[in-house]
């Protein structure tokens, strides 16, 4: 038996790093995928295979023992393993078409997709339990993680999310036009966040009071949202990017590629971590195809549309 399971990309609209000390944050999947097939086999091993390379270890292996790409698999497969006596070994294939370190979830989208494809060899999961054990696997790798992209992979579509008191469902009525513009410079969240807890220490009174605006401009992001006002919105993206700024996860690439997009976008802002990897812009239809003149010739550029299936996944008889 084969188990398939699919997870989509996502994007940090609002209030990325403050969601990590309690904020709201608002995320929404995108229509890039990560695809995990797991089968059965006789081999005693947890075998992966992904982009990044192979490896296979005796199925007692700890996830500690591999390379960090790798751990979430193996502490998955492990877990599965332990609690079926009659598995002898499993093989998992990771197939992305999600840009890898660059702030688009394609870490958290690959926990979501593995957890529902190794547990679906043995039974359906609901939605709740698949995020649930996803968060875990992500820890792994980042202990710190609010749990916001492991949910948006997992739901899709756009969501308001909150650490401590949990996810609503946005209805999204106005057609968002968002361009990605990736700046080639990977990133690594954890130390990204270690950075921000950095500047909190420092600085608790302001952090504060970061966080404090940035529920505030939530809010009125909100209200935009139900008015249809893509000019409010644009606005509120440009001034958490000023937020951004100041707890600096930003850089001279990423500001360049902010102020190059100035004209012809409402809004522009990083999404995700920073540091490197994407920022995001909400262009009006008529100006999109502008945008690649505007750009330094070696950034990537795309324009996103929203995914609202989430996590899929299927077993097939073999
Ligand atoms: C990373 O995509 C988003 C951060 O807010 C970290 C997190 O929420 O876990 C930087």
């Amino acid at each position: 038996m084969k188990s398939i399971a699919s997870a989509p990309a996502k994007i940090i609209l609002f209030g990325e790093h403050f969601v990590v000390h309690g904020t709201k944050a608002i995320l929404a999947a995108i229509d890039k995928r990560v695809t995990v097939t797991t089968t059965f086999t006789e081999n005693k091993t947890i075998k992966i295979n992904s982009e990044l390379g192979t490896i296979e270890v005796p199925i007692s292996s700890s996830h500690e023992e591999v390379k960090n790409e790798f751990r979430p698999f193996v502490y998955l497969a492990n877990k599965i393993i332990n609690s079926d006596q009659n598995v002898s070994g499993l093989e998992i294939t990771i197939d992305s078409d999600i840009p890898i370190g660059v702030g688009l979830g394609s870490s958290s989208a690959c926990c979501v997709a593995a957890v529902a494809s190794i547990c679906g060899l043995f039974k359906e999961l609901s939605s709740e339990e698949i995020l649930k054990m996803s968060i875990e696997a992500e820890k792994t790798i980042f202990p710190d993680t609010s749990g916001a992209d492991c949910t948006v992979c997992t739901y899709g579509g756009m969501i308001e999310y909150e650490q401590f008191t949990g996810t609503k469902k946005i209805d999204n009525t106005f057609d968002l036009n968002l361009l990605i513009a990736n700046s080639m410079i990977p990133h690594n969240t954890k130390n990204s966040v270690e950075k921000v807890n950095k500047f909190k220490e420092n600085d608790e009174e302001r952090f504060s009071q970061l966080c404090d605006l940035e529920t505030k401009l939530i809010d009125e992001v909100i209200t935009a949202m139900k008015n249809n006002d893509a000019t409010t919105f644009g606005l509120k993206m440009s001034e958490n990017q000023k937020y951004l700024e100041e707890i600096q996860v930003s850089n001279d690439t990423l500001r360049g590629m902010i102020s190059s997009l100035k004209e012809i976008s409402l809004g522009t802002k990083i999404t995700g971590a920073g540091d490197g990897g994407c920022i995001i812009a909400l262009v009006k239809d008529e100006n999109m195809d502008k945008v690649p003149a505007l750009l330094p010739k070696d950034k990537e550029c795309f324009s996103a549309k929203i995914d609202t299936k989430g996590v899929v996944w299927s077993t097939i008889e073999e």
